[in-house]
């Protein structure tokens, strides 16, 4: 019996070909996982060609270091490489079963990207977001047919951590979710419904968490202390790490998302929206033997 919530398997649609919006690092990183998990032809396409170019590049570069770790071999790493293809334009989903956005994280910028897909993919083709905190809800609420819509959350590093967030917006049909749900078991990953929250389950959690770790060095705790702090719990990062593995930017948004609509239970970290700002990628700098320190410049802010 399937349990409460569970989608029926057998209305799971195949995934024979894959799209990925945007080619920046988490779409490389996704088409990297479609690519190799499915063996099926997976298509970037961004704003500009040397974004594409840039996208494409990053994943057979990551094919070639899993031929030189010996975990594919030559020929396999070529038809993995073959299978990968780089377009400015969306007319090239026109065969896709499903096409994942990772763009800019922004309402409008989504919506946008929805409605010029739903233009040119077939009825049949699922639409997936990788938003880390938006409502899908409302990304999908303008297009003729939203119940082809759902998230699915992916965590950095991609190729390493198991879990996706599925997350139900208010029209996802069955058919979408069980192809959904389908679709992580191909690409190995554990996939755990959420609700169409702000921050679903995962950001909201470490959010609060990263949150009070930022927030404490605002108030004047010396940011290594702070940061150290944690580690005898036996985190696999300590909290500044990991805010630079996502990095600052993303995790602004999250807490903004977060605090707009929760304002007594989230607190925006004044440093590091100074941080954002500022345009610096990163709170931390690594030295020559790639450990992390703080930079002038950020200790100055
Ligand atoms: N990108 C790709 N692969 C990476 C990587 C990266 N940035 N960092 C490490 N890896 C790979 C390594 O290549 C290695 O792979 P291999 O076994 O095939 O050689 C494997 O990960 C293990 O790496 P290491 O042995 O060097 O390092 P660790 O054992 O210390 O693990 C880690 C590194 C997996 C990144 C670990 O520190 C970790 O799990 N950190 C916490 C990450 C986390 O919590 N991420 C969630 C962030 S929230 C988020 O993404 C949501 C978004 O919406 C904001």
């Amino acid at each position: 019996k399937r349990p409460a919530g569970a989608p029926d398997k057998s209305l799971a649609r195949k995934v024979g070909s894959v799209g990925v919006v945007g080619a920046g690092l988490m779409a490389g990183q996704l088409a990297l996982l479609f690519v190799r998990r499915l063996k099926v032809p997976v298509t970037l396409t961004d704003l500009d060609q040397d974004r594409v170019d840039k996208g494409v590049r990053y994943v057979h570069d990551e094919i070639d270091k899993l031929l030189l770790k010996g975990r594919i071999s030559a020929d396999a790493g070529n038809r993995l490489k073959a299978l990968v293809r780089g377009s400015t334009d969306k007319a090239v989903f026109a065969d896709a079963d499903v096409v994942i956005e990772a763009v800019f994280e922004d309402l409008a910028v989504k919506k946008q990207v929805f409605a010029e897909l739903e233009a040119v993919v077939p009825e049949s083709c699922i639409l997936l977001t990788n938003t880390s905190s938006l409502s899908v809800t409302q990304m999908a609420a303008d297009l003729k047919h939203p119940e082809r819509v759902a998230g699915f959350h992916f965590f950095n590093p991609v190729a390493v951590l198991p879990l996706v967030e599925v997350v139900r917006a208010q029209q996802t049909d069955e058919a979408t979710l069980a192809t959904v749900f389908q679709l992580g078991k191909a690409l190995k990953k554990t996939c755990v419904l959420a609700a169409d929250a702000p921050a679903f389950v995962v950001n909201r959690l470490l959010t609060r968490v990263m949150g009070e770790v930022v927030t404490t060095v605002d108030e004047g705790s010396d940011l290594h202390v702070a940061d150290d702090a944690l580690g005898p719990l036996g985190l696999p990062m300590s909290p500044f790490l990991l805010l630079n593995l996502v990095g600052p930017a993303i995790a602004l948004h999250v807490a903004e998302t977060l605090h707009a609509a929760y304002p007594d239970r989230f607190a925006v970290s004044e440093n590091l929206g100074r941080l954002v700002a500022a345009g610096k990628p990163a709170i931390w700098s690594y030295d020559e033997a790639g450990k992390p320190f703080v930079d002038a410049d950020t200790a100055a802010l």
